[in-house]
């Protein structure tokens, strides 16, 4: 049974320990949390009533709402500068269910599916689901978190079905330079992009952080994408694949057989945000941006240098190798004695995953630097000589 290999996910059973923890009256900081805290765009959510008295909530067709892919195909066109056809784009309950459905396809009849180590936890457990093999590339803080090329290569071989990489990157918040996603693309597999960061990118040009520009309908690249993070609509679950023609059909079946189609009010208020609250998420964006400034700056000015640049996403990616040696007993710590929820390093792989934690800055300003203050606390109650602060 493939079921048997699939691990649970670490930072939920930290959230659940938090809730429980805070039913008995104790105030714990959220930094855990890789949800937007900031509301979804109020001019859409305004717009509930008026969609509900209009319309029936049918089925729509499981490839989606035309005029949501057209949507998100004029997205494209305005924010990217790229055509993309809508015939590509195909609307999915979350992208999560976008990416386990196109991994199973890609895993058909078995294989290896290659997935960078730290990366988002549920990866390797789409490809167990799907009976693929799992094969992790490392990548390290000294090369800013991005894979390098040469070993990527090496892992492709005859059994390789594909590859998932995400840009901007969960858990360290790296962007992809176009340079290497283009020498990602002539290995020549069928390789995801997760972009479920997209939009949120600091420094860079947006034009410059998707690789939504080397997308042809029929070559190698797919691009994972949605509302969750960017535009604010976690709980609504709608997200968007962009796939080549050859994948559509077995795509469509398994849409039509395993969700009929996407929450129907839901695909109708992403199409309004994508539409008409780019200005607000924009905003959002600067507001994460001032965060992560915040936050990088207490840690420096603390002894406690990223030494790699974050500039996508909401989370930064703390390195505390000189602290500590298993990630998960320092968050159950973090939480049960300093009232701070964390994520642990080895809720993203095995690459010195118990030497890192995930903050997520999804939280304000102020809960930010009280949660990194108590971290600090916590570091000098654990080791009362630390050796670099
Ligand atoms: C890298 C990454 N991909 C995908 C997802 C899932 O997003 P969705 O809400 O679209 O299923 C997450 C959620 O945290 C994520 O961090």
């Amino acid at each position: 049974m493939n079921v048997e290999k699939i691990k649970s996910f670490i930072v939920m059973d930290i959230l659940e320990r938090s809730l429980e923890i805070q039913k008995h009256g104790v105030e714990i900081i959220h930094l855990e949390i890789g949800e937007p805290d900031l509301p979804t765009p109020k001019k859409a959510l305004d717009r509930v009533p008026e969609i509900l008295s209009k319309y029936k909530m049918s089925y729509t067709p499981s490839l989606g709402i035309t005029s949501l892919r057209e949507a998100i195909s004029e997205y494209y066109l305005k924010e990217y500068g790229v055509e993309v056809p809508v015939k590509n784009i195909v609307a999915v309950p979350g992208s999560s269910t976008g990416m386990a459905l196109i991994i199973s396809i890609l895993l058909d009849k078995g294989g290896e599916f290659i997935i960078t180590d730290p990366s988002y936890p549920c990866y390797p457990n789409f490809i167990l689901h799907s009976g693929g093999e799992v094969v992790r590339l490392n990548i390290y803080k000294d090369n800013n978190f991005l894979p390098e090329i040469d070993k990527l290569r090496d892992l492709v071989n005859q059994k390789t079905r594909g590859l998932i990489i995400a840009s901007p990157s969960n858990p360290c918040g790296v962007v992809l330079p176009q340079k290497l996603v283009e020498e990602i693309l002539e290995i020549g597999i069928p390789t995801i992009i997760d972009e479920i960061y997209q939009g949120i990118v600091f420094g860079i040009p947006k034009k410059e952080s998707s690789a939504i520009k080397y997308f042809s309908a029929d070559g190698n690249l797919i691009i994972s994408n949605g509302f969750s993070k960017y535009f604010s609509m976690p709980g609504w679950r709608v997200g968007w694949l962009v796939v080549p023609d050859r994948y559509i059909p077995a795509l469509q079946k398994l849409l039509q057989n395993i969700v009929i189609s996407t929450p129907t009010l839901s695909q109708m208020l992403a199409e309004i945000c994508m539409r008409e609250c780019i200005n607000e998420l924009d905003e959002y964006v600067s507001i994460y941006k001032k965060r992560l400034e915040t936050a990088t700056n207490f840690l420096n000015n603390s002894g406690l240098e990223l030494g790699y640049k974050v500039n996508g996403a909401f989370y930064i990616y703390l390195d505390l190798s000189n602290f500590i040696n298993d990630s998960l007993e320092f968050s159950r710590k973090m939480l049960e004695e300093y009232s701070v929820a964390l994520t642990p390093g080895l809720d993203f792989g095995t690459n010195q995953t118990n030497k890192f934690i995930r903050i997520s800055l999804t939280n304000s300003e102020g809960n930010i630097l009280t949660g990194l203050e108590r971290l600090l606390n916590a570091i000098y109650d654990y080791n009362p000589s630390p050796r670099s602060i």
